[in-house]
Formats: C-alpha cells, structure tokens, sequence
C-alpha cells in the first residue's frame, strides 16, 4: 500500500533529522511529508535539505504557526491529491518510535483507523512528567464520557488512517487547531462508521526542544470536547423522546 508519514514540525531543527533517518530505515517503501509552519529556527530549509537529498521525503511550508490541526489538515489534502493509500501522523520529537510503524500499518487491514495507545494494556510511557500524564488520562476519560465512545487514548498523534476514509470526510469542516484535533479526527471517523483499533505503543519524552503544549490549546480542547459532547448528549436524548413518543402512540 502507498503511504505516506506525515510529520509537522515547528522549531524541530535538532529532532528532525534523527526522526527521518529513523522513519526511512524502520519504513523503507514509506513517503515523507514534512509540513512546517515557517519555524523560525530553521526546521524547514532543513526539511528542504533533505528532500533534496531524498526522493522520498516531501516539504510542505506554511507562513506561520497556525496550529497543528491545520497542519495536518493541509498535509491529509496534499497526500490524497497524490493518490497514497494509507497516511499517518507522527510527531517530529522522537516521542513516537519509528520502529513501531510496522506494527501500527500491520493492524490496518481490520481498522480504517489505527491508533498507537498510550493507555492500552502494553503501551508505556517514559520519562513523561507527572503533569502531562495526569492530563492525557483526565483528558481522555473526560473525551470518553462526553463523547460516548471506548477509545483509550483518542488525543495522540501517532496512528494510521486507510486513506478512503479520510477522503469520505469534509477535512474543510475541521476548525479544531491545536491537540484536539486528534479528538475531532477520531470522532468523525467513528461517527462515518470507520473501525479504529488501538495498538500499544511506547511513548518516550523529546529529549530535544521544547513541547509546543499551551494553556491555549488545554482551553480549546475543552471548549470544544464539551460542546461536541453537549451536542451528542442532546443528539441522544431527543432520539429516546422520539422513540418513545413513537411506542405510546
Ligand atoms: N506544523 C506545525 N504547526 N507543527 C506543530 C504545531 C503547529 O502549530 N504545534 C506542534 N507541532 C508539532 C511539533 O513540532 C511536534 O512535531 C508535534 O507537532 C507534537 O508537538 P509537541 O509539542 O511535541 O506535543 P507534545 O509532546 O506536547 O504532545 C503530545 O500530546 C499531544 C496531545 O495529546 C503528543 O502525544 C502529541 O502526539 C499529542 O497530539
Ligand atoms: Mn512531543
């Protein structure tokens, strides 16, 4: 199958070459996408360096920072004009093994969506602060219950969409910005009747620069979890009233 790894990058300009040697040597016959957001130190003409290098990795660049669901966003439209057949997500920080790949495309064939879980029985974490632990489990738990669904780890960025799925969604649609994005994503896919599996991966702290995690992007997810979740609820009940009314008449 064609696929193709999308990778966003703001101010990853001593991560990035380690994570693309990794990917190109763990997923040989795997594309690169690189979609950087104009970061100012350098990441993408390093990116172009290594497209110039390689006829396998790819650049796209945007003017500026305009959040990573954007990014992807961008880089899902670019990789479906050109035809791949499966497209992932992977941070540029080194957080997500390239060396797992084989065993996230390898659960395709049963899911339209795979997705590398923290919080599944054999998936880890190492060396994650306290902090961010704390909100990845509370943030997913809290998704669960507003959304309804079993994932367990519908906010990381680590995972393989089969792209005829991907193309059946509006991507215009997607407003969300920043993290939450994985949530919107995992959410439309499961409302078209996509199968998302989840897969235990290990996930291991940058050990270079700096994580673009903001009070911003906290907010939005809870703004906008809460409202898609009120929505749902909303959704649900007005279906029970309606069945009911239908059995009393
Ligand atoms: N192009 C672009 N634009 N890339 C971005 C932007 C942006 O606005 N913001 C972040 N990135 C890139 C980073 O350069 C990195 O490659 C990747 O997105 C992840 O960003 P980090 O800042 O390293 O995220 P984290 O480690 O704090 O976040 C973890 O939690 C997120 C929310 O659950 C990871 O597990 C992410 O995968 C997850 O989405
Ligand atoms: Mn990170």
């Amino acid at each position: 199958m064609r696929t193709v790894v999308i990778i966003p990058t703001y101010n990853e300009r001593d991560a990035l070459p380690v994570t693309l040697a990794r990917v190109r040597a763990a997923v040989p016959d795997a594309d690169v996408l690189v979609v950087d957001d104009g970061s100012p130190d350098g990441t993408g003409q390093l990116a172009d360096r290594a497209a110039a290098d390689d006829a396998g990795v790819h650049v796209l660049h945007r003017a500026s920072k305009l959040g990573l669901g954007q990014a992807y966003v961008a880089g899902f439209t670019w990789a479906l004009a050109r035809g791949y057949e499966v497209v992932v997500e992977m941070d540029a920080d080194g957080s997500h093994r390239a060396e797992d790949l084989p065993r996230l495309l390898a659960a395709l064939p049963d899911a339209d969506l795979v997705l590398g879980s923290r919080w599944v029985p054999g998936g880890r974490v190492v060396n994650w602060p306290t902090h961010r632990q704390l909100l990845s489990r509370g943030g997913n738990t809290y998704t669960r219950l507003m959304l309804g669904f079993p994932l367990r780890d519908a906010t990381g960025g680590f995972r393989a969409y089969r792209a005829p799925l991907l193309a059946s969604l509006d991507l215009g649609a997607v407003a969300s910005h920043g993290y939450c994005f994985q949530v919107d994503m995992a959410w439309r896919v499961l409302r078209a009747g996509g199968r998302v599996v989840e897969v235990p991966i290990t996930f291991v702290e940058r050990e270079q620069g700096t994580s673009k995690m903001s009070r911003e992007i906290v907010v939005e997810a809870l703004v906008r979890i809460t409202s898609w979740g009120v929505a749902f609820h909303a959704r649900q009940t007005a279906d029970a009233v309606r069945r009911l009314l239908g059995r009393a008449r």
